[in-house]
């Protein structure tokens, strides 16, 4: 079984008399441990497919599986708890909150948990410590560099340790030495932790580090064993 099955999805969206259909018939297996780029132009649908593996959003039709439960037929509660263990999921504009310091915003995800504070306590310094950051635990966002804002980002999408690690665009705002101090860290992360990544990417440096390279044009996934780099 692998850990993410799409099967057969159509993807739809309604606004007023238009539809715009972003897939049909989607059909692909991402295996456990794999790091996977996905790239594509602009509209065909990249983020439209992590959303749904991650249960942000729904498929017109199709099943999406992820570490065998069907995350296309939970209820919105089940969704939220089940995301929370499983997903951990990195933007391209951090969405890290402002008024809460490095740790704080790290240890977000864990207060759906049960754990005990101490415990809270230790895994956000680990995730932290992953990452480089220990030293900046209570800064505020607006005190970290664009590089750093993101590891921090990072570090609270593993401090659950999810099985499975979303990335959309996650080097979008970063100069070329934070973006390599970011994609070190994934490679880290499917390396040495096992990590399944899933990574929307414009940047064919990024999509260098991934051992898969997904295409996506017009509603039609294409596969390129070789990486595509100058
Ligand atoms: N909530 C929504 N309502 C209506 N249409 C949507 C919605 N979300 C996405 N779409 C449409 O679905 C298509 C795919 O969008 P998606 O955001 O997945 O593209 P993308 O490949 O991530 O593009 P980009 O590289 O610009 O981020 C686009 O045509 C977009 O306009
Ligand atoms: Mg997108």
């Amino acid at each position: 079984m692998a850990l993410v099955e799409i099967r057969e999805v159509d993807k739809s969206f309604k606004r007023e008399a238009q539809t715009v259909d972003v897939y049909h018939g989607l059909t692909i297996d991402f295996e456990q441990g794999s790091y996977t780029a996905l790239m594509g132009p602009s509209g065909s649908g990249k983020s439209t497919l992590l959303n749904l593996v991650a249960g942000l959003d729904k498929p017109t039709r199709g099943t999406v599986r992820v570490n065998g439960a069907e995350v296309s037929a939970m209820t919105a509660s089940q969704l939220a708890d089940w995301r929370a263990r499983t997903i951990g999921f990195v933007f391209q504009s951090y969405n890290l909150l402002p008024v809460l310091t490095a740790r704080q915003n790290v240890e977000l995800p864990l207060l759906l948990t049960n754990l005990r504070k101490a415990e809270r306590a230790e895994r956000t310094a680990i995730a932290l410590d992953v990452v480089g950051l220990a030293d900046r635990m209570d800064h505020f966002p607006r005190q970290l560099s664009g590089g750093q804002e993101q590891r921090v980002a990072i570090a609270r999408a593993i401090v659950a340790d999810p099985v499975l690690i979303l990335l959309d665009e996650p080097t979008g705002q970063l100069d070329a030495k934070s973006s390599e101090e970011v994609l070190d860290l994934m490679r880290r992360l499917n390396e040495e932790f096992h990590k399944t990544i899933m990574m929307v990417t414009h940047d064919a440096r990024a999509a260098a580090q991934a051992r898969r390279v997904l295409h996506l044009e017009k509603g039609v996934l294409l596969e390129r064993e070789e990486a595509v780099v100058s």
